[in-house]
């Protein structure tokens, strides 16, 4: 399960959840606890079966605003406000969305409080559906999720497998609340590289010695998803070419993330290489490894002599192609190419001398000085160079801020 950390894309935004009576209405109350956490205002407005499960008590609590169940209700603060409601909101998340509401919200019915704030929403809507394996798979069911997705603002995620409430194992679990989150932070995000083509590389190479050893380093592959999630998040198309690692991105409907996995700096290459031709931006953020064993051996090397080894063991090695460098070579008007630099001194002119060196239109640089900062970590400083002399740096923060950081500087 992803674990959460609020970012600052919630902060002020208006979100109105929509709660419907399923068992998964007990994770609603966490739902609405982390939407607060990251800073969002939350109201809440429920089914008549919703309130089976969880408590208005909990939901106002929670929330600090009071529940609206209720259509007629004498105490509404507004005589309409499933008008109200959807005006006051940034986003509506209907979680869980039981087969009834999915139902209701597809075929334009408004008989209570939830689906008549739905009819009048206009601004996007996450749907998370939660319901038995059956009564999801049934056409009619199907038929209703397929009309609501064609909704310009209606987002259908997807159920997950595993144990359900009747007892069974199968399809139809709500998502976590906190992939529900990440979800809501994409569709809250700006979509300024909608229809953009973005490659990116990322991790480690490894480089085999034989079947067993092979030359790698310490590169995790975090700024390299970082990367790709922030993207994705704002529209692009990702292409993610990653090193083995054991990083990888969120698989939700909404990052559009090709990953391709390879081993090599060689197999890096020609994956990378391909993919840019059409690509509006390339980040080259893998670690590769500068050399490989010019030859691998076909069975393990043995370490005693009288397996074959020996005392002394000699790796002779051979320069891996240059991945920037060639990307550079092909690149074409309007591509943006951003690479990466680790140096450990010199670091500003190191890292200036690179972005000319490699024909790159942007660097980043990690100083391995820099506490919190380069391999391994949640955490990133980075100092961002421009071609045409402008340069950012960016403080100690989060990897997935510091993507947010490059990002921008690139697109301003
Ligand atoms: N890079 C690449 N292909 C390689 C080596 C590096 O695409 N074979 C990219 C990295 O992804 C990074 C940038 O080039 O964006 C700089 O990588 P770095 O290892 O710092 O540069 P090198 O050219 O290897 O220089 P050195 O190791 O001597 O500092």
């Amino acid at each position: 399960m992803p674990l959460y950390k609020p970012s600052n894309m919630l902060q002020g935004k208006h979100i109105v959840v929509g709660i419907s009576g399923g068992i998964a209405a007990y994770k609603i109350p966490a739902l609405i606890r982390l939407l607060k956490k990251g800073g969002a205002e939350v109201k809440v407005t429920t089914t008549r079966n919703a309130l089976e499960f969880v408590t208005p008590l909990v939901l106002e609590a929670l929330s600090n605003n009071k529940v609206y169940t209720d259509v007629f209700a004498t105490g509404n603060d507004h005589t309409t406000e499933h008008i109200s409601l959807p005006d006051w909101a940034d986003l509506m998340i209907i979680a869980p969305a039981t087969a009834n509401i999915i139902g209701k919200c597809a075929n334009g019915i408004a008989d209570d409080a939830l689906s008549t704030t739905f009819l009048a929403m206009r601004k996007p809507v996450l749907i998370a559906p939660a319901m038995n394996a059956n009564m999801l798979s049934h056409p009619a069911l199907q038929q209703n999720l397929e009309r609501l997705g064609q909704y310009d603002n209606c987002t259908i995620l997807p159920t997950a497998n595993g144990f359900l409430a009747c007892g069974t194992t199968g399809d139809g679990r709500m998502l976590e609340p906190e992939e529900i989150i990440l979800q809501a932070e994409t569709l809250l995000t700006k979509q300024d590289l909608k229809g953009r083509r973005v490659v990116i590389t990322g991790g480690p190479t490894r480089e085999k010695i034989d079947p067993v050893r092979f030359i790698s380093n310490f590169s995790t592959g975090k700024m390299s998803v970082a990367l790709a999630e922030e993207c994705a998040g704002r529209g692009a198309e990702v292409t993610l070419v990653l090193g083995p690692c054991e990083a990888h991105p969120q698989q939700l409907p909404l990052n559009k993330i090709k990953t391709i996995n390879v081993e090599s700096a060689r197999d890096m290459y020609s994956a990378a290489v391909e993919a840019s031709n059409d690509a509006d931006m390339v980040i080259l953020c893998a670690a590769v490894a500068d050399y490989r064993p010019s030859e691998t051996a076909e069975h393990k090397i043995k370490r005693s002599a009288d397996d074959g080894g020996s005392e002394r063991l000699q790796l002779n090695l051979t320069e891996n192609p240059d991945i920037s460098a060639a990307i550079a070579e092909n690149k074409h008007d309007g591509q943006r190419l951003i690479g990466f630099a680790l140096e450990t001194d010199n670091e500003l002119e190191h890292a200036r001398h690179k972005l000319h060196r490699k024909g790159l239109d942007y660097i980043v640089l990690n100083s391995l000085r820099d506490q919190g900062a380069g391999f391994g970590g949640d955490t990133n400083k980075v100092t961002i160079i421009a071609r045409d002399g402008r340069q950012a740096e960016c403080p100690l923060e989060s990897k997935r801020q510091t993507a947010k950081d490059i990002i921008d500087f690139v697109c301003r």
